[in-house]
């Protein structure tokens, strides 16, 4: 289905080990998971996102439930997030929270590199806090995960969106401009300057980009304290050696952000360079229920993420295996790969009654370094034998299958560092 993408393998080890890293960072950074449905009442996001953005008007998966609820699949997490913080109690004026998820996604957008129908997200948001360090230690967070994840020349990039004292002015005097100059705007841009003319900063096409680069610039028309919390924002990531660019055309297609927003641009990704963005959206709990608190947070995309880091690491591949030469074998050999399993040790158990050669043909196939063969002999003196793959060679050392997994494991692993000593 177009835009809908299995994951297979080895793809899906690698998204696996690349979530793995970035819940170590999460995790450092005292975050928590919170897990949010995928379905939604379709209003959260009308109401959250914002009626004329792209992704309301025209990119949401949205149908009518058997008792009429009109139920929507979640474009993004950032709305869900802060309807079940508030459902929940997680987060009030003197309570912050710091959640994180991680899952799909869905916006129907016309498919192309980097860009898919249903993608993966992982991101976090801060409940409860207003002040600029907030905001400087999301984005900290932001570029830890991404170099977590092996990511190298990013550009980070920066903006503030104002507030609800200085924005509608802001927006009056670029929506004057943008009349004086009606005629020579694209057709989304028109239409852009009767619904949400702060988009037309973004728009792609080289004719406006050019034009708007005489356009009014927000940040002159910042109120005094969003001025303040851009400029410690600033201050702060310049302390913190962050490295980023101010842009004063990136405005994000939510409506929802308010003073600082950013994005995360990557190399290797062609026109769909965003591997993250995200902002603070003061207002947004108040407006969905909850109390007069602010938040700010971002999310990262993994498939581009994955797409920009490239490989990180080896693709997993067991490191023993066990093989029982007869039937009368089996029993045994599921009893030591259990064992050894127990023990920590990626261990394949192979099928029951293969020749030596074949079985070892197997092994070698696997990758594993260790094989361990159970035939009569081996029932017999109830030990396995050992066969270091890397050897090419029947090891001498035998060992016990019915001893406990920690001990045996240790042994063969012994043997493995025994060769690297030189042994
Ligand atoms: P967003 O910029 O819409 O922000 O999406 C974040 C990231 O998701 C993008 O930078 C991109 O990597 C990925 N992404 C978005 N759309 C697609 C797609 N169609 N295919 C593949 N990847 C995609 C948000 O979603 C906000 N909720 C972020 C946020 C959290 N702001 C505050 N808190």
């Amino acid at each position: 289905m177009r835009g809908f993408h299995d994951v297979l393998p080895p793809q899906s080890e690698r998204f696996h080990r690349i979530e793995r890293n970035l819940c170590t960072v999460l995790d450092s950074y005292n975050y928590v998971e919170i897990r949010t449905p995928i379905a939604e009442r379709a209003e959260l996001f009308a109401r959250s996102l914002g009626e004329a953005t792209d992704i309301v008007e025209k990119e949401m998966y949205t149908f009518e439930d058997r008792d009429g609820t009109m139920l929507t699949l979640r474009p993004e997490c950032t709305a869900s997030v802060v309807r079940a913080a508030i459902e929940g109690g997680l987060a009030g004026r003197d309570r912050v929270a710091k959640l994180y998820y991680l899952g799909p996604m869905f916006r129907r957008e016309r498919p192309q590199k980097g860009r898919l129908r249903q993608f993966h997200q992982i991101g976090v948001e801060v409940l409860g806090r207003e002040d600029a360090l907030a905001d400087a230690e999301v984005v900290a967070l932001l570029m830890d995960c991404l170099a977590a994840a092996g990511l190298r020349d990013v550009k980070l990039l920066l903006n503030s969106l104002g507030d609800a004292t200085c924005r509608p002015g802001y927006r009056t005097a670029l929506e004057a401009f943008g009349r004086a100059h009606e005629a020579e705007l694209c057709e989304t841009c028109k239409l852009r300057l009767e619904r949400n003319p702060l988009r037309l900063l973004d728009c792609k096409e080289e004719s406006c980009r050019a034009l708007m680069v005489d356009a009014p610039r927000l940040r002159e028309h910042l109120c005094d304290e969003c001025r303040t919390h851009f400029n410690d924002v600033e201050r702060l990531l310049t302390a913190a050696g962050i490295e980023f660019t101010v842009d004063p055309t990136l405005v994000r297609g939510l409506d929802y952000y308010v003073r600082t927003a950013f994005e995360v641009i990557a190399p290797g990704l062609g026109a769909q360079n965003a591997v993250g963005g995200g902002g603070r959206y003061d207002g947004l709990v108040a407006a969905l229920g909850g109390a007069p608190i602010g938040g700010v947070g971002f999310a990262i995309g993994l498939e581009r993420l994955l797409m920009s880091a490239g490989s990180t690491g080896e693709d997993a591949t067991p490191e023993m295996c066990v093989i029982p030469l007869t039937e009368a074998a089996a029993a045994s050999a599921l009893q030591l790969a259990r064992a050894l399993r127990g023990a920590g040790a990626r261990c394949e158990l192979e099928t029951a009654g293969r020749s030596v050669k074949s079985a070892m043909r197997r092994a070698d196939k696997l990758g594993v370094r260790f094989a361990l063969l159970i035939g009569d002999a081996e029932i017999e003196a109830g030990r396995a034998t050992v066969r270091d793959m890397q050897r090419q060679a029947d090891h001498p050392l035998a060992i016990g299958f019915d001893v406990d997994g920690l001990t045996t494991a240790a042994a063969i692993r012994a043997l493995g560092e025994g060769e690297a000593r030189g042994c």
